[in-house]
């Protein structure tokens, strides 16, 4: 997979993308970044990515033509063409499904702005998506971009090392994780479940996927909502949580 992002600032990637599991992928070929400043396709004599807002109003508006400029400079630098990708808090919020459909992408472009906003033309016909990382504003887009990076990543075979956690990690499938222990089996009192510590793998699933579902629906009934509602919870799973938490869960679906 080959990411270009399109930014002002490529300075604030090279901590995040120097170090790690991120640093890894990149040195072993897993997949290609490729950082280009924008202002670099500017015309005019002082550079200007922004302009004053049609109509009057406070802020400033990223100006369309170095941006169109700069996307499709880049997307003749190599095959395929990439997905357009804007960072905004007004595209859709990332998750795990619309990571896993990323991740399915040979090329993408990350457009990353700053300002006010983007001129709507940018929006109309330059992106291919525009997504969001939570419902908050940022300066800028490129730490959702880093955030997406992060994710995508995780999804590329051989990144991790250890494939077999993707699969058993908090949202891959819908629900959040169980939780872990590591030694000692007692610190200041507080002991790691006796069940763990038992031998017997199949009744550690089975404890690790009821505590999974419990988690899940104690801090994110939303979730939960929505694996009983794809068939994720099996009819067994489901009694003992209702059993659990002495509610009918029909009023979650
Ligand atoms: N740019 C500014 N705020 C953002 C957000 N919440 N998500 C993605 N890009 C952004």
């Amino acid at each position: 997979m080959r990411i270009d992002i399109l930014t002002l600032f490529p300075e604030m990637f090279r901590g995040p993308f120097d170090a790690s599991i991120v640093a890894r992928a990149r040195e072993q070929g897993l997949f290609q970044i490729e950082l280009h400043n924008f202002r670099d396709w500017t015309t005019d004599k002082h550079h200007h990515v922004d302009d004053d807002p049609y109509g009057g109003g406070a802020g400033m508006v990223m100006k369309p033509e170095p941006l169109f400029a700069a996307v499709e400079a880049v997307q003749d630098q190599a095959e395929p063409p990439g997905r357009v990708i804007m960072l905004t808090p007004q595209g859709r919020l990332l998750n795990q499904g619309i990571v896993e459909e990323l991740a399915g992408q040979p090329r993408l472009l990350l457009v990353c702005g700053r300002y006010e906003g983007f001129d709507e033309r940018i929006r109309e016909h330059l992106a291919d998506d525009e997504i969001s990382i939570g419902d908050y504003v940022l300066s800028g887009g490129e730490p959702a971009a880093i955030v997406l990076v992060e994710a995508l990543v995780r999804r590329i075979p051989g990144a991790l090392g250890n494939e077999e956690s993707l699969d058993e990690e908090s949202h891959t499938q819908g629900l959040l994780e169980y939780p872990h222990y590591t030694r000692p089996a007692e610190f200041r009192g507080w002991s790691v479940p006796d069940i763990l510590l038992s031998g017997d793998h199949p009744e550690i699933e089975k404890w690790r996927r009821r505590q999974s579902l419990l988690r899940t629906a104690r801090r994110r009934p939303d979730l939960l909502s929505r694996a009983l509602q794809n068939g994720a919870v099996s009819d067994e799973d489901r009694r003992w949580l209702e059993e659990e938490l002495e509610t009918n869960l029909s009023d979650l679906m």
